[in-house]
């Protein structure tokens, strides 16, 4: 019963999309289990490129079923308009499955999460505007609509209702806005429910029956460990769980199932939004990582904030997940360094520490503590097996393995699907 998580290891954009698309050739599920049209992730195949937000990037692999597990929010519209753009390029998503657990980000979702950061101003999160926290928020309050609700008018009538009494009161007389009307809402959800209906399936039971047949089984996480609710860098965070537990909740699977955890790791560090990050750089070196690494978010177009590899933060990640392996990205973009500095410890109010500080206070404090190893300047981008590498190249990625605590299984060194050293299979 093959189960493997893929999930970032950073904050996110580390190339899971990629990775996910390099394995689903080989695997018969690929599943997002929590977040939603808040990710983008690239995937290029041939000398096409596919931009991703609510869809499981094995979507592009034929042979493989793509599911929308219980704990990903779903937007209808973005849903179908991702469906129309990709079977216009002839891609067949006909096999899609959503779980009926899976909740809806409703229009006054939207709304929330802008109003909310705009009220917020200075001390805003940075959110991708999608509605997502507001829907989590929803869901937990117990005032949630969920894909399954599109088909009982009655029930989706008095949700919509007991949704937006509250917030109604808080558009009006906070925010300044004016009131959502229940039946618009309800007409324009209701509008969804037939072109949904085919995908809607209890994707618990799908993928239960799919490991006890020892069919392969891939969950994919959006954003990244540092991103997580629970175990990331709070409040500057998304509002749902990336990391390798969210997969049980987020898709209805025991812990006892999963075989494999990849955390995939840029060879540098990048961050969108708000919030403490302390390898990040000001300077030529961090335009010249965001130009040649095309560090431009998929989803809203921001500049992403770039700095050096951290290992503190690659530490924690092999400990909240208990990963089995590294996969490392964008290698190729550090060719062309003399010297290439990695964060190693940090230094927080004088003293060295060499673990992630569960206070925010002294995260917010932590400066970097460099190692600068050697860098190199060949072109690494066709390299097909790790003895391809340049000395510096091979021994830069010895050094994050020895500092992140788990085996570098695979390096990208390029956008590509072949544009990868594989070093240990995952499957
Ligand atoms: P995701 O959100 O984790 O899927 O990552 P994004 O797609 O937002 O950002 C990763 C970007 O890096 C995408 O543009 C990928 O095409 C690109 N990418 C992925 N792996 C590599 C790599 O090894 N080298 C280079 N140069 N680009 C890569
Ligand atoms: P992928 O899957 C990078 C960030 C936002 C913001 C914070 C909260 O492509 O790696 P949200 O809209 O989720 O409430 O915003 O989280 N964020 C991401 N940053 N990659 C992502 O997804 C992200 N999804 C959310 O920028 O700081
Ligand atoms: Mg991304």
């Amino acid at each position: 019963m093959p189960a493997l998580v893929l999930l970032g290891a950073q904050w996110g954009d580390e190339g899971k999309g990629k990775a996910t698309d390099l394995l689903g050739g080989s695997v018969d599920y690929v599943v997002r289990y929590q977040g939603g049209n808040n990710a983008g992730h690239t995937v290029v195949v041939g000398d096409q490129k596919y931009a991703l937000h609510l869809l499981p990037s094995g979507i592009l692999s034929p042979g493989c079923t793509p599911v929308i597990g219980n704990g990903v929010v779903v937007d209808p519209s973005v849903l179908f308009s991702e469906l129309n753009g990709l079977n216009d390029r002839g891609v067949d998503t006909s096999k899609l499955l959503i779980s009926g657990n899976a909740h809806i980000i409703t229009p006054y979702n939207v709304t929330v999460d802008k109003v909310t950061e705009r009220f917020l101003g200075k001390r805003k999160i940075g959110t991708t505007g999608r509605g997502i926290g507001p829907t989590y928020a929803d869901k937990i309050n117990r005032v949630g609509i969920r894909i399954q609700d599109l088909y009982d008018e009655s029930i989706l009538t008095q949700k919509v209702e007991a949704a937006l009494d509250g917030k109604n009161q808080l558009l009006t007389k906070v925010f300044n806005r004016r009131a959502i009307e229940v039946g618009q809402v309800v007409e324009e959800l209701l509008g969804y429910a037939d072109r949904l209906k085919p995908y809607v399936a209890d994707t618990v039971l799908v993928l239960n029956q799919a490991l006890e047949q020892d069919k392969v089984v891939l969950f994919e996480g959006g954003q990244g460990t540092l991103l997580d609710i629970d175990h990331g860098t709070y409040p500057f965070v998304t509002s749902s769980n990336p990391t390798a537990g969210g997969a049980c909740t987020g898709a209805g699977v025991g812990p006892t199932k999963i075989s494999r955890v990849i955390g995939i790791l840029k060879a540098y560090t990048t961050r969108v939004g708000s919030g403490p990050f302390p390898t990040e750089l000001f300077d030529e070196d961090g335009d010249a990582l965001r130009r040649i690494g095309g560090e431009r978010g998929v989803t809203t177009g921001r500049d992403r904030r770039c700095g050096w590899f951290d290992a503190v933060i690659a530490r924690y990640a092999t400990r909240v997940n208990g990963l089995t392996d590294f996969f490392l990205t964008k290698l190729d973009v550090l060719t062309g360094w003399e010297q290439i500095p990695v964060c190693v410890a940090y230094e927080i109010d004088g003293r060295r520490v060499e673990e992630l500080p569960y206070s925010q206070t002294d995260f917010h404090h932590a400066k970097p503590v460099y190692e600068y190893l050697p860098g190199w300047s060949e072109d690494i981008t066709k390299a097909k097996s790790f003895s391809d590498l340049p000395k510096n190249a091979q021994d830069y990625v010895k050094a994050l393995e020895e500092m992140s605590g788990a085996p570098i299984s695979a390096i990208g060194v390029g956008p590509g699907r072949d544009e990868t050293i594989e070093i240990n299979s995952f499957l």
